[in-house]
Formats: C-alpha cells, structure tokens, sequence
C-alpha cells in the first residue's frame, strides 16, 4: 500500500502527542547538554549505551527518534547508537528570551514497543552581539544644568541570554560627564555632569558609549552621542 509521506507525518505528529502525555505522568528521562550553532554530525551522547540497548538490536527492531516538529534536529546512527546533531539549532530561535532552551525528543524500539523521553538541553553561545536602536544619538542641554544631573540614556539589546547579555556600559574619555551604570534585571547606564557646563567654550560634545556583552571574548557596539549646549 502507497502511504503519502504527508500521511505519515501527521501519524508521527499524533504519536508524539501520545508519547508526550503519556511522559508528563512519568519522571525520570535520559537529558543532554549542547550547544547551539555547532557542526551538523557533532556527537551528542550514545544513545544505545546510555539506554541500555544493544547496538546491534537498533536496526532490527527499528529503533527512532520521533519529535513534534518538522525540524529533526537530531538523528541516530542505527550502526553506532550515536545521537549526532541533524540540523542547525539556533538557540534565539528556539527559544528567544527564555533562560532555559530545551528540546524533547522521543525515542522508540519495537518487539517489544518501548518508548523513551529524551530532554536536550540547548546551551546559548555568544553569537550576538550588543545593539542600540539608533547607530547615533542628539541631545540638548541647556547650559545652566547643575553638576550631578543624570540623563537616560538609550539601553542596548542582546539577543543572548544570562551572562552572554549585556554585562556593562563603557563611555569614552571626557572632560564633562561619566557614566552610571545600573545593573538591575536588565543593564542600562546613565550620563552624569560632572561640572559647570560653558556653552561659549566647548558648544557641543562629541561622546562614544560602548555596550559590551559578558561573553568570552566580549561583543561590543557603540553608539556616537552628540550633546549640543543650550543656553
Ligand atoms: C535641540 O534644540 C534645537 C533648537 O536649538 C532643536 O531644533 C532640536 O530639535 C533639538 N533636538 C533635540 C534632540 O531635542
């Protein structure tokens, strides 16, 4: 009998969800860690080993990875009982702002049927860097601002999460203001006076402010700042 593969898709698709509910009242899984980003066949655990399954059983009793999407992200050598890594996995992607990514997969062997819940866990790289809205930045002040006055300024966004985020701010080399760098639940910073502003003198200043991510090495993005005195 001919099955359109897109038949078979939707039974795999239903199968996932049994497996799936049928997991949620069962504790106790096989979990592994890896990166995003890395090289399509990077190992990621064996499998056959790590379930207690001889190598030599996968093939005929049909051993398989079954997931609820379209992506397979990860793939079993049937010869080796290797769980290798099948697709790109972008981690912001998949997961976006959230602090823990994972994927569930599903293993299954038949004669006799046993299913398998296997979580991976997928580990955020440093592959974003630091980005302001605006690539420069135009501010008034009028002269008379009193020293120790504080100005917002714009906070970057980093699409990595935890320490790969932002980590702190850095502003260039000046005579007139520093920097105050808030680290609450996200980091942004804040220009202060630090003196008497002389309009006659210097009528504008030209700053850089720097966002640098926690990764190693960090990824940095600067914005230009151009303040123009007011009087
Ligand atoms: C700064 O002031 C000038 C007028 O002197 C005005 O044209 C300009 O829009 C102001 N810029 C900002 C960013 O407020």
């Amino acid at each position: 009998m001919y099955i359109p593969s897109r038949t078979s898709s939707v039974w795999m698709y239903l199968l996932f969800v049994l497996l799936d509910c049928y997991w949620r009242a069962v504790s106790g899984q096989l979990s592994y860690s890896v990166s995003e980003e890395l090289n399509l066949g990077t190992v990621v655990g064996n499998i056959a080993k790590d379930l207690n399954i001889n190598v030599q059983e996968l093939e005929p009793r049909m051993f398989q990875i079954v997931t609820g999407s379209k992506t397979k992200y990860f793939e079993v050598n049937l010869k080796t009982g290797v769980l290798y890594v099948n697709e790109r996995i972008d981690r912001e992607d998949l997961c976006g702002d959230e602090p823990k990514c994972s994927l569930n997969v599903e293993a299954v062997i038949n004669n006799p049927l046993k299913l398998y819940r296997i979580e991976i866990i997928i580990l955020d790289v440093n592959d974003n860097s630091p980005s302001f809205l605006s690539t420069s930045l135009l501010m008034n002040i009028t002269e008379s601002t009193l020293p120790g006055t504080k100005f917002l300024v714009l906070s970057a966004y980093d699409a990595d999460v935890g320490k790969n985020g932002i980590s702190t701010y850095k502003l260039s080399q000046n005579d007139h203001f520093s920097l105050s760098v808030n680290k609450g639940e996200s980091v942004s910073a804040e220009l202060v006076l630090q003196r008497h502003l002389d309009r006659e003198k210097q009528p504008v200043i030209k700053l850089t402010l720097t966002a640098v991510d926690g990764g190693t090495p960090p990824n940095e993005m600067f914005v230009a700042a151009c303040l123009k005195i007011l009087c």
